[in-house]
């Protein structure tokens, strides 16, 4: 600020002097006046037609306990739904006629809830305006007595207690509505023997070693040292997707691979399991099942994307990191009098994650490869 501008601003303030425009002079800086607007408060508050009109508060209760009632209607309706639209293996179309006939009864139950539930709030509870001042956290005694003050009066305004009708409604909406996830989680396992059915996969003796997707036979001369093969079995492709084609690839994959014979160190009793340096195993992580999907030529290990779990091809791919407690099952393999490669028999041992009834389904002729394994048999 130079003189001359001092000078004016000087004869300013000595024309409408003011004790805060001094004050800003004296500071040499300019302090402008508040612009905001003072808290208009709350509306008057304007009571709702179920407010003046007992006829039209009867009726908004009866549009509340219809909404619940609904509900009901709903939840059961997903039972009946389940029961009388089952669906049937390998057949699609039921399966979506199931999906959109529970989905409807739930969404109704879903929705008789909620929709419930905000008539009541919006026409039967209490409406008037509340304002609550901020405070520490934690209350004083006497403000949590007060918290139970003003539950209780949320009772007598919401009329939880007095609109038994209502109150019961409710309750029973939502006592029943998870009564459809009963009937859903029986779905979760296979009514026969769920273990069974997981146990064991489309190997065979003499099954050949397919490439996936294409299903052509693979040639012990076709796997170069370094190589891995993304492996189903040949008789796969014959198998629709309404005979459970999916379901059976996923225990069956298999991981192809061929070491310089010198890496390899077999276990002791599984000398046979290999053809020349070639090695196959179950491509199921035994952690948590993701897919093993990543092959490293210079270290021979598999890796699992999921969580990391590494296994060494050229120890009977034992654990080497990651949290999988077990090492991929080995499928025996060997060459048929083509020159194909062919499984000697199924995996002595069920692929995938370990189930507390996995024990019970353990071949005889299976070779433990690690002291945790045979431990745990024991
Ligand atoms: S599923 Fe493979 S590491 Fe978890």
């Amino acid at each position: 600020m130079d003189d001359n501008e001092r000078k004016s601003m000087s004869a300013e303030d000595q024309s409408a002097p003011s004790e805060q425009s001094i004050v800003a002079y004296d500071r040499g800086a300019a302090i402008e006046q508040s612009d905001g607007f003072s808290n208009p408060g709350l509306p008057p508050h304007r009571p709702r037609q179920t407010d003046l009109h007992p006829a039209k508060e009867r009726r908004a209760e009866r549009q509340v306990v219809a909404w619940f009632l609904l509900s009901m209607l709903g939840s059961v309706l997903a039972i009946v739904a389940y029961i009388a639209v089952p669906i049937e293996p390998g057949n699609m179309g039921s399966v979506r006629a199931n999906n959109l006939f529970l989905g409807l009864a739930i969404a109704l139950a879903l929705l008789g809830v909620g929709i419930g539930g905000m008539h009541w709030a919006r026409q039967l509870m209490s409406s008037h305006e509340v304002v609550e001042e901020r405070h520490l956290s934690r209350g004083s005694e006497k403000s949590r007595a007060r918290a139970v003050e003003i539950f209780e009066l949320g009772d007598q305004e919401s009329g939880f207690s007095r609109r038994t009708l209502i109150r019961n409604t409710l309750i029973g909406a939502v006592a029943i509505m998870p009564l459809p996830a009963i009937v859903l989680f029986r779905d979760l396992a296979p009514a026969a023997d769920a273990v069974d059915s997981i146990a064991h996969t489309m190997w065979t003796e003499g099954e050949r070693l397919a490439l996936d997707p294409t299903g052509t036979p693979i040639r012990a001369d076709d796997v170069t040292i370094g190589s891995a093969f993304h492996v189903i079995p040949e008789s796969l492709k014959d198998l629709g997707h309404d005979e459970g084609y999916l379901d059976q690839k996923a225990l069956a994959a298999v991981l192809l691979m061929r070491l310089p014979v010198d890496r390899l160190k077999e276990a002791p009793g599984r000398e046979g399991w290999s053809y020349d340096g070639i090695v196959a195993y179950s491509k199921i992580c035994t952690h948590v099942g993701c897919p093993v999907a990543l092959y490293e030529q210079q270290t021979h290990h598999l890796l699992c994307p999921c969580h990391q779990s590494t296994f060494d091809v050229t120890e009977h791919a034992k654990v080497v990191f990651g949290p999988a407690k077990r090492p991929l099952p080995q499928l025996p393999i060997t060459v048929d009098a083509e020159g194909y490669l062919i499984a000697q028999r199924d995996f002595t041992e069920p692929i995938g994650p370990s189930f507390w009834e996995r024990l019970n389904h353990i071949d005889p002729d299976h070779v433990p490869v690690s002291a945790a394994e045979t431990e745990t048999r024991a």
